[in-house]
């Protein structure tokens, strides 16, 4: 069997070795693609692969055409809106995620873009502490519940709203549920978004939405882009200037809202959440723990295209 890792942004070299250490030990060839710049390349590569592991790299019907021995792709992460699903079920590829694996890497961010945005992105004016202020977190996931847990260390109070997640769990995780995403925005310092890309959930943060934000609000993406509603933030965020925006993924936007709201605005130059040693290594050894399972046995526990 031949595993291709297909990162365009590699794992770190020790998850690589991790990933290697579980093929080799089921016989299995490894194959890396890393830092790839074109998509022939991964068209290419995959021709003969069985496995596939990717991280936000896209499989779209082109690539999965292209992979004539292809049984399963496995997303070493928790989003899979980069796979084109009824594609992959089309062609009889089993496709997979490694939910929380990376949640914590992608917590911690949100600490780190947190702490930028108050301290006034260290500009040596006076900021503020994160201590007391009112955290909401959209979506109570496994990425949101460790937010959870590392704000109750720096002593905020947190809400979180979750469509699909009952009350009763959030609480019970010591965390204020509230009804609806607009009362999240209207009662809290700050909003951290941990929804995934959903036709649902696409361009749901929109300015009426935002604009319930109290005064010196901040508004913390380490999700999706496409959650945002661009033009009416920007053009929201260029009125209140009270708000700032802090993401770990590049607006398509993002030249007009480094230019319009400078100061109150920043993006990861490439998206850094699940980039750590730790999270490369769960949730490569996890995929390549699934491939094997998946192969040898049958074991279809993480697949999201059933
Ligand atoms: C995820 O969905 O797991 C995160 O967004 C991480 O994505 P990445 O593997 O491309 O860094």
């Amino acid at each position: 069997m031949k595993v291709l890792v297909a990162t365009e942004k590699p794992f770190s070299k020790v998850a690589v070795d991790g990933i290697k250490a579980v093929t080799d030990a089921a016989g299995y060839e490894l194959v890396l693609l890393e830092k790839y710049t074109e998509k022939n390349q991964l068209l290419s590569a995959v021709a003969d692969a069985d496995a596939l592991i990717i991280r936000s790299d896209k499989v779209d019907a082109e690539v999965l055409d292209a992979a004539k021995n292809l049984k399963i792709v496995v997303r070493a992460g928790a989003g899979y809106d980069n796979i084109d699903l009824d594609a992959a079920t089309a062609h009889k590829v089993v496709a997979m995620n490694t939910p929380g694996q990376n949640a914590n890497s992608v917590a911690e961010l949100v600490f780190g873009l947190l702490v930028y945005a108050v301290r006034n992105f260290f500009n040596g004016t006076s900021g503020t502490e994160l201590k007391g202020k009112k955290l909401g977190i959209l979506a109570f996931g496994n990425v949101g519940r460790n937010v959870a847990r590392i704000a109750k260390g720096f002593g905020m109070e947190i809400a979180a709203y979750d469509a699909y997640c009952p009350k009763e769990a959030i609480e019970a995780a010591g965390v204020m549920a509230v009804d609806n995403q607009e009362a999240l925005f209207e009662t809290c310092d700050i909003v951290s978004l941990h929804i995934p890309a959903t036709p649902e959930t696409k361009q749901s943060i929109n300015a009426e939405l935002v604009n319930k934000l109290k005064k010196g609000g901040i508004l913390v993406n380490t999700a999706r882009k496409e959650v945002i509603n661009e033009p009416e933030l920007l053009a929201l965020l260029a009125e209140r200037t009270d708000l700032k925006y802090v993401t770990d993924i590049k607006p398509d936007m993002d030249a007009e809202f480094a230019e319009k709201l400078a100061g109150r605005y920043f993006a990861t130059p490439k998206k850094m959440g699940a980039q750590t040693a730790e999270a490369n290594v769960n949730a490569g050894i996890a995929a390549a723990n699934q491939i094997v399972g998946y192969l040898e046995q049958g074991i279809t526990k993480f697949q999201v295209n059933k």
